[in-house]
């Protein structure tokens, strides 16, 4: 039974943008965070097995890091500080690379108990310890104590593996072994990404603990975060597909918090600048072809909250031509008649 909790929508709380694997790197935190709203990013995990990893993985998944050794904090152009994450499951090896990040600069650690990719899981990674929560305790206690207080240890579940059953046991697990925070995604993982998320159980678990828990998974609009704060009793969440789908859902809680009203519904012109910003961000780096394929995985996370963002990706999805792309979700002309005159979609409540 879920006890009643009454939640101060209007306390600002924090808002994490979520760490997700091939979809936000370097340049998609500069861009999502260009605008007041996220309080902390976290970056694509980096995977431990057994040996200590190079500088260069950890600057390749954290390019922040470089801003390091030129005396600067690791954040974001605009300010927002860049959480390192790692995932593995052998405590020698997972100290180590902490020592390393640390080493070049990184300013807290994130461990990923909630990766539920099948290679990562046979090789006992990611949500494979939320099955034995003392290994996770272990996991989280040797990173704590490799980083000797200089940085904070945070630590990012599911509500379990096959069940909930070890839910709180986990919990507790990465609070005993010195998680400062908990990053809850409210599903199993088995669940995958099946809708609903659980968040009344983000808040048996904030119940049980002394650290902050954060409210993760399915928060796509101003009111799931309503939601989602309500039933977990969270002061903090973290947004992931829903910031990609709406690049504009954090600044929007924020606008609504500091104001009372609704921000104004983000025009397509507003979503085509910042997947052209994207595109010539990742073009300095990556191949035309490889380009191509990410602006059609965000413009794909675009479509199932905007109306527009459809229509442009079912007419795009063949094109393989960057400059072509590029044109076709620029052009205003591109709209058809009928929906020319009518008001653009709004990705909220959808
Ligand atoms: C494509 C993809 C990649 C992800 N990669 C990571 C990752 O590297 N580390 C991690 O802790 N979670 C990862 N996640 C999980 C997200 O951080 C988040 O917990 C999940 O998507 C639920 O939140 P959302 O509904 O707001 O997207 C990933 C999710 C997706 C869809």
């Amino acid at each position: 039974m879920v006890e009643p909790h009454v939640v101060n929508l209007l306390h600002k709380g924090r808002i994490g943008l979520a760490p997700m694997e091939g979809v936000i790197d370097a340049h998609t935190r500069a861009l999502l965070t260009a605008w007041p709203g996220f309080d902390w990013t976290v970056t694509e995990f980096v995977r431990v097995v057994d040996a200590r990893l190079p500088p260069r993985v950890f600057l390749k998944h954290c390019p922040e890091l470089a801003r390091h050794a030129q005396g600067q904090p690791v954040t974001t152009p605009s300010g927002v500080a860049v959480h390192l994450q790692l995932l593995g499951s052998d405590p020698e090896a997972l100290a180590a690379n902490a020592r390393q990040a640390i080493r070049l600069g990184a300013t807290s650690l994130d461990l990923n108990f909630g990766c539920p990719a099948k290679l990562v899981n046979r090789h006992d990674g990611g949500a494979s310890l939320l099955r034995d929560p003392q290994r996770l305790q272990r996991a989280v206690d040797a990173v704590h104590r490799a980083a000797e207080g200089r940085v904070p240890v945070t630590a990012k579940i599911r509500l379990g593996f096959a069940d909930r059953r070890r839910a709180l046991d986990c919990a507790s697990a990465a609070e005993q072994g010195g998680a400062a925070q908990l990053v809850v995604h409210a599903r199993t993982r088995d669940e995958g990404y099946r809708p609903p998320a659980h968040w009344e159980w983000i808040g048996r678990i904030r119940r049980h603990l002394a650290i902050p828990v954060v409210a993760n998974g399915d928060i796509w609009s101003l009111e799931d975060y309503w939601q989602a704060r309500t039933l977990s009793g969270c002061h903090d969440v973290m947004l992931g597909r829903g910031a990609l789908a709406d690049p504009w859902l954090a600044p929007r809680i924020r606008h609504w918090q500091a104001t009372g009203e609704r921000m104004a519904a983000t025009q397509w012109a507003s979503r085509a600048a910042i997947l052209r910003d994207y595109a010539a961000l990742q073009r300095s780096t990556l191949p035309e072809r490889v380009v191509v394929s990410l602006l059609k995985q965000w413009l794909n996370q675009m479509r199932g909250r905007d109306v527009e963002a459809a229509k442009r990706f079912a007419t795009l999805k063949r094109v393989t031509d960057l400059d072509t792309l590029l044109a076709g979700l620029i052009a205003p002309g591109f709209v058809h008649a009928d929906t020319q005159k009518a008001p653009l979609a709004v990705s909220e409540g959808a």
